[in-house]
């Protein structure tokens, strides 16, 4: 009877323990030759939530740009005057679903008076019009033919589910020793005890995010193991916003060598040069349009990663394009171009 007693409190411990592991049976596909161990794990169970949460939204269809142009009918349009009355009528009615469908026009507008640009929402949107086809336009090396939209980021939401800012200094030191930005289970290193500053080294400042050497010591590799860390944590960030193993992109037995590596590194390689873009194009300099809580705690303006479009999966919203019906977002506008160009 005791004994009885003893395994069934075993079982129930050894229960809540397993909690926090995910259930079997789990898929693992190959990725890469055989025999490099490339595989990627998936549980379907989690797939199956991640592909109900990753649907693309209802949409209109494409509408003509024949007829007058907005520039003509409007006041004061600045990025979008090449489209027709029609086109334009109709993608403020789906702006408003993508970016505010509780708040609806007034969100952005005074409704006194449209084309009045008191609201900061409405000068914020005009930038994300221009870095929308900034992306579309410009970085086709990462998002290819599949682009983004303000849903791919917004998703029904004013504020994207997945932004970052600059962590505050750290407090404490004194008997802890120097912190060093670390130990402290940071979302930047995907909550792991790594460096925390690790977006704005890698997805802000243009450092790239490398430390292995080809030669021994002395003359070989001199990072240290805090600059290994934080690689390590944007590593872990990578992993975490597409939902995949490292192996996805690597093979572990040479994380360097680009020919060992899968074409979704180099895709990522580009991923990381457009984050850069995205963040000191657009977000930075909107710093100042944004009230102040809207502002992180260093004051600084909430800033795109991997997150802010993957949201876990491999490709946004699995890959599924919304540009057809938007050919508007495009086309970049040539102030835009200029800007970008001057940034590479
Ligand atoms: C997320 C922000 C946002 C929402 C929501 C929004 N708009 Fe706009 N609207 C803009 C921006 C930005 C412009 C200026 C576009 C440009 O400069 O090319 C604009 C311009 C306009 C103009 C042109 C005004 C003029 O004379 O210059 C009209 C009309 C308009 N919007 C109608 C609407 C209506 C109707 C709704 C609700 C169905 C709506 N908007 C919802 C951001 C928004
Ligand atoms: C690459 C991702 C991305 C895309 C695409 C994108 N946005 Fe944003 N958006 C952001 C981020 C990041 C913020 C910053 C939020 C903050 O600072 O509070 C933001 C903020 C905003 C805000 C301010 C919201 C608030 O309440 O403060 C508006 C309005 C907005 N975006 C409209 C748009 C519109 C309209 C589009 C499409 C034309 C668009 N966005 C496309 C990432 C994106
Ligand atoms: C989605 C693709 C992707 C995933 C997943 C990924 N990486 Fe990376 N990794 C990259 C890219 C791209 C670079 C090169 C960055 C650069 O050059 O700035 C890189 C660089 C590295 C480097 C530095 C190589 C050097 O040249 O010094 C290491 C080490 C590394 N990754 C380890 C990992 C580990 C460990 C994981 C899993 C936790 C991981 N990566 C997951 C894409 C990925
Ligand atoms: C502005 C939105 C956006 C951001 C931010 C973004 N991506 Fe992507 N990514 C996309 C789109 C769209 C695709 C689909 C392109 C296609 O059809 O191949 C994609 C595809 C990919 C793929 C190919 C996946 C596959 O299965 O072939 C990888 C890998 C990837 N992204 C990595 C990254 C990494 C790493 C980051 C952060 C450094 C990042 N992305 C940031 C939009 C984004």
């Amino acid at each position: 009877m005791k004994k009885n007693i003893f395994s069934a409190l075993l079982a129930i411990s050894a229960l809540l323990f397993l909690t926090a592991c995910e259930r079997p049976p789990i898929d693992a596909k190959q990725n890469g030759f055989r025999g490099t161990a490339m595989v990627d794990v998936q549980n379907p169970r989690i797939v199956a939530e991640k592909v109900k949460l990753n649907t693309i939204p209802p949409s209109t269809g494409a509408i003509s740009g024949e007829g007058e142009k907005a520039s003509k009918v409007y006041k004061n349009v600045k990025v979008l005057g090449d489209l027709s009355t029609a086109q334009f009528s109709t993608f403020m009615v789906t702006m408003t679903s993508w970016v505010a469908p509780k708040e609806g026009c007034a969100y952005c507008h005074n409704l006194e008076n449209l084309a009045d640009d008191s609201k900061y929402t409405k000068v914020v949107s005009r930038s994300m019009i221009e870095m929308t086809q900034n992306i579309n336009a410009n970085w086709k090396s990462h998002v290819q033919e599949t682009g983004v939209t303000c849903y791919t980021c917004h998703r029904g939401n004013n504020i994207p589910q997945n932004v970052w800012f600059k962590s505050p200094p750290q407090k404490g030191g004194n008997m802890l020793g120097n912190l060093n930005e670390q130990n402290s289970a940071s979302p930047s290193a995907a909550y792991s005890s790594l460096p925390n500053e690790t977006y704005s080294k890698f997805l802000l400042a243009s450092n790239p995010a490398r430390i292995q050497g080809k030669d021994g010591l002395p003359n070989g590799n001199k990072h240290s193991i805090q600059a290994t860390e934080e690689v390590y944590g944007i590593m872990m960030h990578f992993s975490q916003s597409l939902g995949v193993n490292c192996t996805y992109c690597h093979n572990t037995q040479a994380f360097s060598d680009w020919t060992h590596s899968t074409p979704q590194r180099a895709q990522s390689w580009h991923a990381i040069q457009m984050v850069k873009d995205v963040n000191n194009t657009f977000m930075v300099p909107l710093t100042s349009t944004f009230p102040k809580h809207r502002l992180g705690e260093t004051g600084d303006v909430a800033k795109a990663n991997c997150a802010t479009c993957h949201q876990g999966v491999n490709k946004p919203l699995y890959g599924k394009s919304m540009l057809s019906d938007y050919p508007y977002l495009t086309k970049p506008a040539t102030e835009v171009n200029a800007k970008t160009v001057a940034m590479k």
